[in-house]
């Protein structure tokens, strides 16, 4: 990895962003992010409105370069819940599998995974993954992730295009 993993913590919520509500869940992000070589950019919330997710998604990604955008909340079923539309209408390709990831293995600690209709996208060289909108699952989610995500920055920034000379730990396959 040549810089360190710049990493945007967006924060979907209508109690949180009028002050109504102690955000909990995007700190609990930036704690479980641990130990990768990462640098949190920016972190801020805004309300279940689609447009105000989809321009701060467009400014984190054009704008602040972030390589990583993690948001959370929003991706549910109630009338407010908007983050997936808003993210998918800002992204530019989907990115499947880590949405299926993250739902399969929620699905081992809770029912209600299937309830979170988070998507994940890229937006030039930014990856941005809607989690659920608790602490728990924002910790869970998040390691997760974690073992792909370096591997993934990497290809988005073009510094890998041969996935099959690249172990999942980063190091150069043994067999290569
Ligand atoms: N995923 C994990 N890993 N852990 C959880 O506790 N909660 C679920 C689900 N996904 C949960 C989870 C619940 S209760 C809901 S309603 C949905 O995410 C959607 O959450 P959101 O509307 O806050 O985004």
């Amino acid at each position: 990895m040549s810089e360190k993993i710049k990493i945007a913590i967006l924060t979907v919520s209508d109690r949180s962003s009028a002050g109504e509500r102690e955000d909990l869940s995007g700190p609990a992000i930036r704690d479980a992010l641990g130990e990768i070589d990462h640098e949190v950019i920016w972190y801020g919330v805004v309300p279940d409105d689609p447009d105000q997710i989809k321009n701060t998604l467009l400014e984190l990604a054009d704008k602040k370069r972030a390589d990583v955008v993690l948001t959370t909340g929003g991706t549910g079923l109630s009338p407010r819940d908007h983050t997936p539309e808003a993210t998918l209408a800002a992204g530019e390709r989907n990115v499947p599998g880590i949405a299926e990831m993250l739902r399969a293995r929620s699905g081992e600690l809770t029912p209600h995974a299937m309830l979170s209709r988070g998507v994940s996208v890229t937006r030039g060289a930014t990856l941005i993954v809607n989690f659920p909108g608790s602490p728990k699952a924002c910790r869970e989610c998040t390691e997760f992730l974690i073992p792909a995500l370096p591997h993934a920055v990497r290809v988005l920034r073009g510094e890998v295009t041969d996935c099959g000379k690249e172990s999942a730990d980063g190091e150069k396959a043994s067999h290569l």
